[in-house]
């Protein structure tokens, strides 16, 4: 059994990661950055320890006698945020917390990526042999361009001696989702009860499975290796239906196309703007899903043995622990 260190554990895949390691007799030291999201790990026999990455010597003081590290401490950029300047941000933080990892000498380190590093293809699904070289061969949103250039952190890691495995999730469904990141695609239609989709696909994956897939990473990834955490093809339209099903709602009427959902989504920053709250959904969303594409995650499928949980049930999970959180009111 292996001593872990989990960042980002009270994130949503670091949440399902601690749970994973637990639920296989291994030991956890649970790293959080603000208490407020400390709710995830309540009742779990995790030793918790305060880990900020812009501090690093908080990170040094965590390491100490842990064989695995699992580095799921996402950098969102937001919105708000200088293109240049947050992908200068990623990048340094991914270099930073790679030196540092790699003093304490652990025995293997999973890195949680993205599938948006890797580029849609035409005719097929798009699998590791995709991912975008840095810098990018084509125009990026912002989250997949910080995403890519952290990506290439980890492996200049592996080149110099650290063995990280790399995982990329695609869009992550379930419970434990405190910051409701990846959880909007499912308010937005359960909650604010939005009535219209634009076309396009994506994949969707149950978030246990992706913490699962963390875990097997560790035992039998290939270091400096990619490995594509999926579960399901849908389009937009299609993962609506099954929300809204799950409620009893009936399904999105109208299709919209993306321009226009681009121009609502900034109406609707300016009103979160206004009134001093975050917009349930942004621009930089619907240009995420714009360029839709259709993942294959056979590799990991195939050598980390990635259980591939139907997307209902996410779904079922997520809505449910929303209710239970009362991120979401009973319709
Ligand atoms: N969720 C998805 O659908 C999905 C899909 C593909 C890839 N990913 C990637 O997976 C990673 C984790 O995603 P997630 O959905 O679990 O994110 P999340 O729910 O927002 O959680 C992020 C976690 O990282 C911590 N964190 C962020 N910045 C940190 C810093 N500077 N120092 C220490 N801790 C820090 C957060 O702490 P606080 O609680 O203090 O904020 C939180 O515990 C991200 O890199 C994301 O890009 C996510």
């Amino acid at each position: 059994m292996a001593k872990a260190l989990v960042l980002g554990s009270t994130g949503h895949i670091g949440a399902h990661i601690v749970r994973a390691l637990l639920a296989e007799g291994h030991t956890v030291r649970a790293a959080y950055r603000t208490e407020r999201f400390l709710g995830v790990l309540d009742g779990l026999p995790v030793e918790r320890v305060r880990v900020d990455l812009d501090q690093p010597d908080s990170l040094r003081a965590a390491l100490p006698g842990c064989a695995w590290v699992f580095h799921s401490a996402g950098y969102y950029p937001s919105a708000r945020e200088k293109r240049e300047a947050a992908i200068r941000r990623g990048m340094e933080s991914a270099r930073r917390t790679f030196e540092e990892i790699s003093r304490a000498r652990p025995e293997r380190v999973v890195f949680t990526s993205s599938a948006a590093t890797i580029r849609a293809v035409p005719d097929r699904a798009a699998n590791e042999s995709d991912a975008e070289p840095w810098p990018p061969t084509q125009w990026r949103h912002l989250y997949a361009t910080v995403k890519i250039a952290m990506e290439q952190e980890a492996l200049r890691a592996a080149a110099a001696g650290l063995p990280v495995v790399i995982v990329n999730p695609s869009l992550c469904l379930g419970e434990y989702d405190a910051h409701t990141f990846s959880g909007r695609a499912v308010l937005a239609f359960a909650k604010y009860r939005l009535p219209w989709y634009t076309e396009t696909c994506f994949n969707v994956v149950y978030t246990g499975d992706v913490g699962l897939g963390h875990l097997r990473a560790a035992e039998r990834g290939r270091i400096g290796e990619r490995y594509l955490l999926t579960g399901q093809n849908l389009t937009l339209k299609e993962l609506a239906t099954l929300v809204t099903a799950e409620l009893g709602l009936p399904p999105p009427r109208w299709r919209v196309p993306s321009f226009l959902a681009v121009g609502v989504a900034c109406a609707v920053e300016a009103f979160a703007w206004i009134r001093g709250r975050e917009p349930f959904f942004t621009r930089q969303e619907v240009r995420r899903v714009r360029t839709g594409y259709r993942l294959d995650g056979s590799k990991a499928v195939q050598e980390l043995a990635m259980p591939q949980t139907p997307i209902q049930e996410a779904i079922r999970r997520a809505v449910h622990w929303f209710k239970q959180q009362g991120i979401l009111k009973e319709v």
